[in-house]
């Protein structure tokens, strides 16, 4: 087993580009990029990569172009805060009084670092699937009221998430943890707290919960620790079960729409590790664009906001694994999803994929607003002590995982040298210059998305935007005023394409963005309005649309209906400015 403890520590944020190769693709799951420190913390151990695996600039960056680089080589400072020495690692100290002084206290760690480990990889090791299985099993048993109850456990999910509270000082505000940058940090807590109960009723402090590792080729499966025994305590019976392995997971699933990604088997592990890539890329330079609007007291979610892309991929998810059938019980549906063990490992791998998000920006803090740090949630402890304010349940104090002693075990991330230039999503344009028609823009009133596709022109703010302008500004898609005309759940995508003029041929161009909601009682209509902002800088120069005055934006309707306000197109001030 790989107990990778400083995972990911070595990806240097000027890996971050997900640059593609224009040759010599490197094989799927081999890891490629700079093997150098964020912040001075990475393994000295590593040595760098072959530079022919890098492209020009990467080993320009490698070389020490960026901090990230440099910090490694231990050579020059950072323009960063002090941190506390790796008590691990102890040397002789320097006095005149005596040599070879060691002056450290003798050093335990009060709380064993917990590795989490991909659920398709634990299945052979009979002991921790022992532990796991017996773990969950306890769980179930205990008293219908214990706050450790399974079913008491999967009621916190429905409470945080079906309006059961509401915000303090705001009686018609519903507390929501989906929808805004809450979505992570809360999801992190709740994962960490479940983890070290299970652990504590197993007498097992290094327990944890195993990650699905869906963006990975071998783990593009329902992980069979949860499907191939019905008797185990870890087996849900209220699972679309013609989604078992073999068949393979389309992060573009909706409920009796087929079409999906259009894609099977190896193609379809290609499309998602695409999608993968693409989402990361995209939203790289602004972090809301990953992680969700902010949310502040009072607001309700899903009202002007909007969630980020990761939270979109992640309900596509939930829904694959639901049953098809309304009510989509369990994991398709909030209130129902916690009793469903894949969940955790569903949000484990969401949690790895924030964690890996962050690396790449070089550990930096994605809000630095304290209405985000301080958001503060409060949870039963595997000690049964109701943790509170100010007890170490904010969202400051949860943006290390290693803060809370977990991290991931090391594993391939295949997207990230995946070569997906061209997708089958662009065709060539002798072919749609044959059937060009006229694209309208959208005019100043809501419109109607249901069975057809919506396409209008929108205007760019600016063209032909030079390298520094880009790394000041993301160009942003906005969709506004989104109501989703009903309480079931709701899918659209969103494509864009460069138009000849103001033509645009049938074909709908690349894949920007989704917007998916699971069922939401109460959130239908007017009043509970959305938005979803996706980030295009590097989707137009894919597209080679960066001169393009205008583009086509084509919203594809795939199940639900929905009323639309506005599309626009807007410039925001990067947060990331190196990461483009
Ligand atoms: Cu709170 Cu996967 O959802």
């Amino acid at each position: 087993m790989s107990t990778s403890v400083g995972f990911l520590s070595t990806i240097s944020p000027s890996a971050c580009p997900l640059h593609e190769r224009h040759s010599g693709a490197a094989p799927s799951g081999r890891l490629i990029w700079p093997r150098v420190s964020c912040h001075g913390n990475g393994d000295a151990r590593q040595p760098p990569p072959s530079s022919l695996l890098m492209d020009r600039r990467d080993v320009l960056i490698a070389l020490g172009g960026l901090t990230g680089g440099a910090a490694a080589a231990g050579k020059m400072a950072l323009a960063a805060p002090v941190m506390p020495p790796d008590l691990g690692k102890c040397h002789y100290a320097h006095s005149s009084v005596c040599e070879n002084l060691k002056c450290c206290p003798p050093y335990t760690s009060a709380t064993p670092l917990r590795v989490r480990r991909a659920a398709h990889l634990v299945i052979n090791d009979h002991e921790y699937m022992e532990k796991y299985r017996e773990a969950v099993k306890k769980m179930k048993e205990l008293p219908d009221n214990h706050p450790w109850n399974f079913y008491q456990q999967a009621r916190i999910h429905c409470a945080y998430c079906n309006d059961a509270y509401d915000q303090v000082d705001f009686p018609t505000v519903p507390v929501q943890v989906h929808y805004s940058w809450l979505f992570l940090p809360w999801h992190r807590y709740y994962l960490h707290f479940y983890e070290r109960i299970l652990g504590k009723l197993i007498d097992d402090d290094t327990f944890t919960l195993p990650f699905w590792n869906f963006d990975s080729d071998d783990g593009m499966t329902m992980p069979e620790i949860f499907t191939a025994d019905t008797s185990s305590p870890l087996y849900n019976a209220n699972r679309d079960t013609s989604h078992y392995t073999p068949a393979i997971l389309d992060y573009k699933y909706s409920y009796g729409n087929t079409a999906g990604s259009g894609e099977t088997g190896k193609a379809l592990v290609l499309a998602n590790l695409c999608y993968m890539k693409k989402t990361f890329k995209q939203s790289l330079p602004l972090a809301e664009l990953f992680m969700g609007d902010p949310l502040r007291a009072g607001e309700k979610a899903d009202s002007t906001n909007g969630f980020g892309q990761l939270e979109s991929i992640h309900n596509a998810i939930h829904m694959w694994v639901g049953t098809p059938e309304c009510p989509h019980i369990d994991m398709g549906d909030f209130s129902t999803a916690g009793k469903d063990s894949i969940f955790f490992s569903l949000h484990a791998n969401v949690d790895r994929l924030w964690h890996i998000y962050r690396m790449f920006c070089g550990n930096k803090v994605e809000f630095t607003d304290t209405d985000w740090l301080d958001s503060t949630f409060i949870f039963y402890d595997e000690n049964e002590k109701k943790k509170e304010k100010n007890v170490g349940i904010q969202v400051r104090d949860c943006l290390k995982p290693d803060k809370l002693r977990y991290t991931y075990e090391e594993v391939p991330i295949p997207w990230m040298n995946v070569n997906c230039r061209k997708t089958t999503e662009t065709e060539e344009k002798t072919k749609t210059e044959l059937s060009l028609v006229r694209v309208e823009p959208f005019g100043s009133d809501p419109r109607e998305l249901s069975k057809t596709a919506l396409r209008v022109m929108v205007p760019r703010p600016k063209k032909s935007r030079s390298k520094t302008e880009k790394e000041e500004k993301v160009e942003v898609l906005l969709i506004k005023g989104i109501s989703v005309d009903t309480e079931g759940p709701a899918r659209f995508d969103v494509y864009i394409s460069k138009p000849y003029g103001d033509l645009a041929g049938p074909d709908y161009g690349d894949f920007a963005g989704t917007f998916v909601r699971l069922p939401h009682k109460g959130m239908k209509g007017k009043e509970r309005k959305g938005s979803l902002k996706l980030g295009i800088t590097s989707l137009l120069e894919d597209l080679e649309a960066e001169d393009a005055e205008k583009l086509v934006v084509t919203l594809l309707p795939r199940m639900g209906e929905f009323t639309i306000g506005g599309v626009g197109i807007e410039l925001l001030q990067t947060d990331n400015p190196r990461l483009l």
